[in-house]
């Protein structure tokens, strides 16, 4: 069960900025790390992985809700992500179609302007709850 708890994030940034550490960018050369809290208290992170198909890079949020879901799923709570110098970097529009998905009530994300919400980031979103399977 997912309850709603008071974000670290500090925590949150020194996970990304780990992560970020273990990217795979030797195509664009910027690295990035995400970390997000989930509803049951993990961290989870990922970082990019770029291939030399350039169109098939792996973002770091990619990598970050595939290990969500191979560690137990759940929704996310609270999002950080950084850029090789660790500061904070906004993601990707697909990025935030990704997180959409697994997002909690309230999903907050640290943007260069502060704190937001997933619905300020990506407003009239498309999301499972628009599909038939879902309803
Ligand atoms: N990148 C991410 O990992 N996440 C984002 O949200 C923005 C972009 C990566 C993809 C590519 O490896 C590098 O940053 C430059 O675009």
């Amino acid at each position: 069960m997912d309850n709603r708890q008071d974000v670290d994030w500090a925590a949150l940034e020194a996970a990304a900025v780990a992560a970020m550490k273990n990217a795979y960018a030797p195509y664009s050369k910027f690295p990035v790390g995400a970390a997000a809290l989930t509803g049951n208290g993990r961290i989870v992170t990922g970082c990019n992985v770029e291939n030399a198909s350039y169109g098939l890079t792996l973002c770091a949020e990619c990598v970050l809700v595939g290990e969500l879901q191979m560690t137990g799923g759940g929704q996310l709570q609270a999002f950080y992500c950084v850029d090789g110098e660790g500061n904070v970097l906004m993601p990707c529009g697909r990025c935030r179609q990704l997180l959409y998905e697994f997002r909690a009530p309230g999903m907050q994300l640290m943007t260069s302007q502060g704190i937001k919400t997933m619905d300020q980031v990506l407003p009239d979103a498309f999301g499972p709850e628009h599909l038939e399977e879902t309803r």
